[in-house]
C-alpha cells in the first residue's frame, strides 16, 4: 500500500486491547495462586473469550464482553482446577484499568491531526475507563462500544456503525488492529486495514482484503514521518 494512500485519509480507526491497552500483564499474585497452571489459564481464558464472542454471534445471543470475559475465566478456572475468587479480582480489572502499549501515546500524538477512534468489543464503560485511566481521553475523538449495536465484531454491522455514525465512507477510514481476526474482518468489510503485528506472528488462514502489516506503531509512523520530512 502505498504511503500517500495511508496518510489521505482522514479517519484513524483503533481496536483497544491488545492494539492500544496492555492485556499481558501478569501479577506476581497471581502466579503464586495459579503456580504453574498460571500460562493455561490465561491462555484457555483469552481462547474462550473469543470464541464466546463468536458463538454469541452465531446464536443472536449478544452478552456485554464484562459478561463474556467473565464467564471465559471461570470457565478457564474449572479446566484448571483453581477455585481461589481471588484470581477474578486480579485478572478482571485489566480490562476496566488497563496500561497503554508501549509507543502508543507518541502515535496517538503524532496522528493528532486526524480523527482519532476506538472500535471495540468492550463494553462502553470499559473503554471510557480505559481512555481515563491511560491518559488518552483528549487525544481520542469518539469511542465506539458494539454495545450499541448488540453485535461482535468482526461482523460487517461493527464496522459499518463507524461509517454510518461518522457520515463517511469506506476509503476516508484506516483501521488498526493487532488481532488478525479483527484486521480480516475489517479488510474483507472493505477497510483499508493495518496489522499491527507485534508479536511476530504466522499469518491466519483466513481471507483478507487490502492490509499494511507492521511490527508496532512506531514503524508506521516512522514511514509516515520520513514522508513528511522528504516532501
Ligand atoms: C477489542 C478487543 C476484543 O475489540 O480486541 O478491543
Amino acid at each position: 500500500m502505498e504511503k500517500k494512500k495511508i496518510k489521505s485519509k482522514s479517519i484513524f480507526v483503533f481496536d483497544a486491547f491488545g492494539t492500544l491497552f496492555k492485556t499481558s500483564e501478569i501479577d506476581t499474585e497471581l502466579q503464586n495462586i495459579a503456580k504453574d497452571k498460571t500460562e493455561n489459564l490465561i491462555s484457555i481464558w483469552r481462547k474462550k473469550q473469543l470464541e464466546y464472542t463468536w458463538l454469541r454471534n452465531q446464536m443472536n445471543k449478544y452478552a456485554p464482553f464484562s459478561q463474556v470475559t467473565k464467564e471465559a475465566l471461570d470457565y478457564s478456572m474449572r479446566v484448571n482446577q483453581l477455585k481461589n475468587p481471588r484470581i477474578f479480582d486480579l485478572l478482571l480489572p485489566i480490562y476496566n484499568r488497563p496500561n497503554l502499549i508501549d509507543g502508543v501515546q507518541e502515535t496517538l500524538d503524532f496522528f493528532q491531526e486526524k480523527t482519532i477512534c476506538i472500535l471495540s468489543n468492550g463494553t462502553r464503560s470499559m473503554l471510557e475507563n480505559g481512555v481515563q485511566k491511560t491518559g488518552i481521553e483528549n487525544i481520542i475523538d469518539h469511542l465506539f462500544s458494539v454495545d450499541d449495536l448488540g453485535i461482535f465484531k468482526p461482523r460487517k454491522e461493527v464496522y459499518q456503525m463507524v461509517l454510518d455514525k461518522l457520515e463517511v465512507s469506506k476509503n476516508e477510514v484506516l483501521f488498526f488492529s493487532s488481532n488478525q481476526w479483527d484486521v480480516s474482518g475489517a479488510s474483507n468489510f472493505g477497510l483499508t486495514s493495518v496489522w499491527v503485528n507485534r508479536n511476530n506472528e504466522v499469518r491466519e488462514g483466513l481471507p483478507f482484503g487490502n492490509v499494511l502489516e507492521v511490527q508496532n506503531l512506531e514503524e508506521l509512523r516512522h514511514l509516515l514521518n520520513i514522508d513528511k520530512e522528504v516532501s
